[in-house]
Formats: C-alpha cells, structure tokens, sequence
C-alpha cells in the first residue's frame, strides 16, 4: 500500500492495519461522487462499511434501527472525513411501501441516483428445531431479512438504474448456502436472499449497470455472532474491517494504476476465500 494511502487512512488504525496488506491499492477518492446507502449502518460490518466508504469518498445513507448508533457513525465520518452523511432512522421489521416510497423519493430528489446499496442489516433470531420453532419469531426474520431488502431493491430500482454502475451487496452466511441444524428462519432467510441476488442479478445484467452480489463474511467478531457463539472467545475472529477490501471492490472495481478487477454479476463471494474467486479483466 503507498504512504500517501496509510497517512489518509491514520484516523482509522482498524482498517489502516489490513490496508497495508490489500492487494488493490484504492485512490483515496475511489468512491467521490457516489451515494451509498448501508443498512445496520450503525453496529457491526454495516459501520465499518459506511466508515469505509466515506473515507473512499462516498455519501453515505445510514439506515438503521436504532438511532444513537446511526448517530455515532455519523459523527464519525463528519470527524474524519470530507463527506457529510444522512440518516434515516428505520426498523425494517415495519417497513412498508410508502415508507420506502418516501425513501426512493427522498433519494432521488437529493442525489439523482442511488450508486449503491448494501444489505447487512439482519435479525438473528433464536436458535432451535423446526419443531420448536416459534412461528412469530420466523415472520419476524422473514421480514427483516428478506422482505425488506426486497423491498429496498424494488422501489430504489429507479434510482437505482440512474447510476452509471450501481453495486448492490447481499450479506448473507454460511448457512445461507448450505443448511445446518438449529438455524431455523435465519438459514431460511439468508437462502431466500441468495434467490433474490441472483434473481435480480439475473434481470439486470443484460442493461449491465446494477451489479449484484452477494457475500458471505464468515464469523467476524461482531454482536450478532456474540449473540451466536455466546462462548466464543471473540479474538479468536477477524474484525469487519478485514473484509472491507471486498466491500470496496464490489463498488469500486479499478486500483489505483487503473487495473480493473470484475467480479460476474450474480456472484457468491465468500470473504475467506474471495482471492480464488476473482476474474481479473
Ligand atoms: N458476524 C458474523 O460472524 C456474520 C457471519 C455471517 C453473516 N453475517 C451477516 O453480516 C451482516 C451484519 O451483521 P453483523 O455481524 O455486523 O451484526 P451486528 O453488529 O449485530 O449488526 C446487525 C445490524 O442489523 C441491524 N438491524 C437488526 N434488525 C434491524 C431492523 N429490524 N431494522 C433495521 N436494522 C436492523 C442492527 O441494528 P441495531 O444495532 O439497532 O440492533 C445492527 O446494526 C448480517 O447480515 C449478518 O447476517 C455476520
């Protein structure tokens, strides 16, 4: 990683300490001119991503549920760096469509277009048998999970497709490709996600300016897999700053020196093992 990009990235030391490793030098102005909107942008792998972006230069739209959280990140990326973010404040659990309506209008009376769109926001939900397991709780997962970023991806299509390339970034798990015992309506849900990035990926490639994908993290010291692994010793994982170099290349597939790197739409990418995956153009 060149000097310049360690000394523009100091104000962060988490994502500063795996930059110097990334194999693709990103200018410190990859993302200038790009909106993003991140959701369960204020915890976790949403907050590292919508820090991430803003300190490549992007207008982030921080949506999430819980306000004071959204409100932190915010002053984050108004601290550190030249960009100033919005808020929208949102339980997607009660997402419906003139709320999101509100939102794709919003958007594009602000910005013109929408340059990308990350789901990470999730609800894990308890952990059982099919047998056991509560049905109020699967709808409630159903609905976080995949229905509103359903919804999220159908009504900002519009704005959406006004962009010059627009990435669009599914976080979905492991046991979102292949199912595992216990993991109920949050396996279901994140197998349902797949369907929709690939979907969606499908319909759109032809006019080739929304890129779909979706990625798996892997376990990421976290308080969803706090939540999971409640006996984790988390040191033991990779923080979410270890996955941005993948977060930035599904929206800014160009180095520095001008090398592109594509990945297909439509593809399933896994942050362990994403170096095997890439198509170096
Ligand atoms: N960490 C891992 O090991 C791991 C592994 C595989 C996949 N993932 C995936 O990675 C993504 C990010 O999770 P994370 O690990 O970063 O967990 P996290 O730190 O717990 O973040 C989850 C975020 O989702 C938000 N959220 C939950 N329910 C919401 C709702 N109804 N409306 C709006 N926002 C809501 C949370 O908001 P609040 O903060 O307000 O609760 C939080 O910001 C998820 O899609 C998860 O499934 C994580």
């Amino acid at each position: 990683m060149s000097q310049s990009l360690v000394e523009h990235l100091s104000h962060y030391p988490e994502l500063a300490d795996h930059a110097t490793q990334w194999r693709h030098p990103f200018a410190p102005d990859a993302l200038a001119g790009k909106t993003i909107l991140v959701t369960g942008a204020g915890d976790g792998l949403g907050a590292a991503t919508a820090k991430t972006y803003a300190c490549f230069g992007a207008t982030i739209i921080l949506l999430g549920r819980t306000r004071n959280k959204l409100e932190a990140v915010n002053d984050w990326i108004t601290a550190h760096t030249q960009t100033q973010p919005v808020i929208v404040p949102c339980d997607l659990e009660k997402l419906d469509v003139a709320t999101a309506d509100n939102l794709a209008n919003s958007i594009e009376e602000t910005f013109g277009a929408l340059d990308g769109l990350v789901h990470h926001a999730s609800r894990l939900g308890p952990k059982g048998p099919i047998a056991h397991y509560p049905f109020d709780e699967w709808q409630r997962v159903m609905q976080t999970n995949v229905s509103a970023a359903f919804l999220l991806n159908h009504t900002l299509f519009d704005v959406l497709d006004a962009s010059q390339r627009a990435g669009v970034i599914h976080t979905s798990s492991s046991v979102g490709r292949v199912g595992r015992a216990y993991w109920g309506a949050y396996a279901a849900s994140k197998f349902a996600l797949e369907g929709l990035s690939q979907v969606f990926a499908d319909e759109t490639e032809v006019a080739g300016r929304i890129k779909v994908f979706s990625v798996n993290p892997g376990g990421t010291r976290t308080a969803m897999r706090k939540e999971a692994y409640p006996l984790e010793d988390p040191t033991t994982l990779p923080n979410p700053e270890a996955h941005m170099e993948l977060y930035l290349l599904l929206q800014h597939p160009i180095d520095q020196d001008g090398a592109a790197t594509e990945f297909a739409t439509g593809q399933q990418v896994d942050c362990r093992d994403w170096a095997g995956t890439l198509r170096t153009l």
